[in-house]
């Protein structure tokens, strides 16, 4: 079985100390950065644009994962993908014409993602899931880091997994909130490929043990 992927979410790092953190997860087991980003339309919070995420890219040297938790995102997939963006996820709540933009963010050569929100069932992706490299599973309500996981998560990765399988589709399963030592290996278990995990991470004494306890727990 392939190795789990961890994806420390950069909204939970010290924005005042962003490169010692960019250089932590550099340096750690880590494999991905993921970074949220929120309009204060499609979320009630606002994160950070396009200047910091260009900081980011910088110093950045594992494979950018950007969650765009934004409404109407065709509007900057070529901005993103001119950022550095590898993965981009939209969200399926978001978006009216979900094919065309994922053709749209794989044409700038980008990996394409939809993210699902709690309520939104998988099942809604059976007309869609050999178009989609990624499914991110919201297991909070997006908008804000350090909630606390949804547990009726277990049974849309079991969902989405059978879709997945019985479509022969080549899609990646990620899940973002409330990941913790606690979740991981259940997760991993149920299916998940990639686990986003923000304040448990940074908010954690040692960063960098914590990514490799988490490694440890799901390889
Ligand atoms: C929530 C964001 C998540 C968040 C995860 O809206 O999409 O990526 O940063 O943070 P934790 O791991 O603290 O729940
Ligand atoms: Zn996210």
């Amino acid at each position: 079985m392939k190795d789990t992927l961890i994806a420390p979410s950069i909204l939970a790092a010290d924005f005042a100390n962003l490169q010692r953190d960019i250089e932590m997860v550099n340096s750690s087991e880590a494999d991905w950065f993921h970074i949220d980003i929120m309009d204060g339309v499609f979320v009630p919070n606002i994160s950070f644009g396009m200047p910091v995420l260009k900081a980011i890219s910088k110093h950045a040297k594992k494979t950018i994962d950007v969650h765009l938790m934004i409404v109407d995102p065709d509007r900057y997939i070529k901005t993103f993908a001119q950022l550095g963006a590898n993965v981009l996820t939209v969200h399926y709540e978001a978006c009216t014409h979900l094919h065309r933009t994922l053709q749209a963010i794989k044409a700038e050569g980008m990996q394409a993602g939809v993210a699902l929100n709690p309520h939104t069932p998988v099942s809604l992706l059976e007309d869609i899931i050999e178009d989609i490299d990624l499914v991110c599973i919201m297991s909070v309500n997006p908008g804000f880091g350090g909630q606390s996981f949804i547990q009726n998560t277990y049974q849309k990765v079991a969902a989405l997994k059978e879709l997945i399988t019985r479509k022969g589709a080549n899609t990646q399963i990620e899940i973002d909130g409330g990941v913790t030592n606690k979740n991981a290996k259940a997760l991993k278990e149920a299916g998940a490929d990639v686990l986003v995990a923000g304040s448990y991470v940074f908010g954690a004494q040692n960063p960098t043990a914590t990514i490799a306890g988490l490694k440890e727990l799901i390889s």
